[in-house]
């Protein structure tokens, strides 16, 4: 009896978990879920890299093959929500959380140019990884720019 009882709780509790989890997408994809903290260090790198010539002495290809190693670590579903992160942070779930994981502003590197290379990352030409809608660019992490990606 107890135990039945118990298992119903568990089942109960359970249920409101994954109602909660599936309740908005965004609440998935978020640092500390299914995106690490501080995601994807490498890609901050060569993003700034490639846009403005900022960066560490590394060859392009070794920077761009350990970005797309830790892209590719990331869930494809949450791939782009990942860099979304990388360009403009986001708030972790928890009682006392704050922004995170926002690159930081480089004096002389405009963001909208690192946004619009960040949004190429999963393309063919840079990592050739996929997303679970398919598209061919992120194109929601050029957020307030009314640009259509191309293809
Ligand atoms: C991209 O990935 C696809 C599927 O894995 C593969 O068929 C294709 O050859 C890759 N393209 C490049 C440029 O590596």
């Amino acid at each position: 009896m107890a135990s039945s009882s118990s298992r119903l709780l568990t089942a109960a509790i359970l249920l409101s978990v994954l109602a909660a989890a599936s309740a908005s997408a965004g609440s998935y994809c978020v640092p500390g879920w299914a995106i690490p903290h501080n995601p994807l260090p490498s890609c901050r790198w060569y993003v700034t890299s490639r846009t403005c010539g900022i960066g560490p002495r590394l060859p392009l290809p070794e920077l761009r093959r350990r970005c797309c190693r830790e892209l590719a670590d990331i869930v494809t579903y949450c791939r782009c929500a990942a860099l979304s992160i990388l360009m403009d942070g986001a708030i972790p779930l928890g009682p006392d959380a704050q922004l995170e994981g926002r690159l930081e502003d480089l004096p002389g590197c405009p963001r909208e140019v690192q946004r619009r290379f960040a949004a190429t990352l999963i393309t063919e030409a840079e990592c050739n990884l996929s997303t679970i809608s398919g598209v061919a660019e992120c194109p929601w992490i050029l957020g307030g720019e009314q640009t259509v990606p191309s293809k």
